[in-house]
């Protein structure tokens, strides 16, 4: 290894499963000795994050129908969140799941964990929209952890706990680790100094800063599972917080997943080599990545609306309840007969025909092949909005 930039942490022996292991203590933000150096090629890297995260901001104002794109796009992120670390769920699972409704089929222990994301993010967005909740913080953080590991496997991995055992990370046992996180004694000390740089007055730009906490808070690993959901989690918050975008509709982990191995290597120089610059370049070519999808995915997705809505309204015996199924499908781009009964309030002969018209034209497509209990999917849509959630890791 090269000699490092800077020196972030030192190490501590400390003895774990009988074996004798160095657990590391980070240094509080911000990087010094030397301070972080945003030079040319890092500030035009920031520049053009910035700018991309602007310009999807501002495709979230201009199209009637944001709302859409955060459910589809929040969705994402929670899908391929959960994936970086092995969840075993689809996008296509989660929607099917949510129009068959918990009462008829309880989840898969998969489609749970992308289920309790969702509603770890729907908890920490409202607390920070609230007057009365909390900010960013440990508190918050413990409050989402909870909510997060709430059920089958989560509940034996301390929810909503910071840790007081030592964990690893990488390896078998901690004498082969990756790496080992910090001594259950020093995680307050660390915890304060982090929650203290969250909201530091310092001239960092606050995408840099978000950065700058998400390799901090996985190099920390506060709890005994779920630090890489709620690091990723985190940088959406902050996102929010500094008003870079004021809706969730970055899936920053898809870059992550793409580049997984870099990601974890980027990780370790940080606390090997000192290489922050190198993680805030990846970080934020991720960033500016993600945003210009986003932007060209939801520019497809509405003009591909479009054109079926055209393809409906023209389709002979159309009817004024087909035409509303058609409306919520893309929030809800797989149905069932009894999840549109409720969707557009109308008798299950009068559904049942409104479905058979998006069929014939072609808008929705039935994918059980079964009698019964059919499933159908709004196919184009979910094609275009799906890429990159397959389980096969995108390379
Ligand atoms: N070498 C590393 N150094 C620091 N953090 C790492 C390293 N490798 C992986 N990580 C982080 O640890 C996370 C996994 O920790 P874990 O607590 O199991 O989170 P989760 O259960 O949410 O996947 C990864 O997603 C990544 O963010
Ligand atoms: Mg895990």
């Amino acid at each position: 290894m090269a000699s490092p930039k800077r020196v972030t942490g030192r190490f501590e022996r400390t003895s774990v499963g009988g074996e004798e292991v160095a657990a590391f203590i980070p240094k509080p933000l911000p990087p010094d000795r030397p301070a972080l150096l945003l030079d040319a090629a890092l500030t035009r890297r920031l520049r053009a994050a910035e700018t991309a995260l602007a310009r999807l901001e501002l495709a979230g104002e201009m199209v009637p129908s944001v709302d859409w794109f955060i459910y589809a796009f929040v969705r994402k992120e929670a899908v391929v969140s959960s994936q970086i670390e092995g969840t075993q769920a689809t996008l296509v699972d989660l929607l099917t799941f949510e129009a068959q409704g918990a009462v008829e089929t309880p989840p898969n222990a998969d489609v749970e964990e992308v289920c309790n994301y969702l509603d770890a993010l729907t908890l920490a967005r409202k607390e920070l929209a609230s007057p009365k909740g909390l900010p960013i913080s440990m508190r918050l953080l413990d409050k989402v952890h909870r909510r997060l590991m709430r059920g089958v496997r989560g509940a034996d991995r301390a929810p909503g706990e910071i840790r007081r055992t030592q964990n690893w990370i990488g390896g078998t046992r901690p004498g082969n680790a990756a790496y080992v996180p910090p001594p259950p004694h020093a995680l307050g000390d660390v915890l304060s100094a982090f929650e203290k740089y969250v909201h530091a007055d310092d001239a960092m730009p606050p995408l840099v800063r978000a950065g700058l906490l998400h390799v901090q808070f996985e190099t920390i690993h506060p709890y005994l599972d779920g630090n890489g959901r709620i690091g990723r989690l985190l940088v959406m918050l902050l996102l929010e917080h500094s008003k870079l975008l004021t809706k969730p509709l970055l899936y920053l982990s898809l870059f992550l997943k793409r580049h997984r191995d870099e990601y974890y290597r980027r990780l370790t120089a940080v606390r090997e080599g000192g290489d922050w610059e190198g993680w805030i370049a990846f970080f934020l070519d991720g960033v500016a990545t993600i945003a210009d999808e986003a932007v060209a995915s939801a520019r497809e997705l509405f003009a591909l609306v479009a054109e079926d809505r055209a393809r409906v309204l023209g389709q002979p015996g159309t009817s004024i309840v087909a035409l509303r199924l058609f409306e919520v499908l893309p929030r809800h781009p797989v149905v069932t007969v009894a999840s549109a009964m409720k969707l557009v309030e109308a008798t299950k002969p009068t559904v049942g025909k409104a479905i058979d018209l998006l069929v014939r034209a072609g808008v929705l497509v039935e994918t059980t092949g079964k009698k019964r209990d059919r499933s159908y999917v709004y196919d184009k849509y979910l094609e275009r909005l799906r890429v990159g959630t397959e389980l096969a890791r995108a390379r």
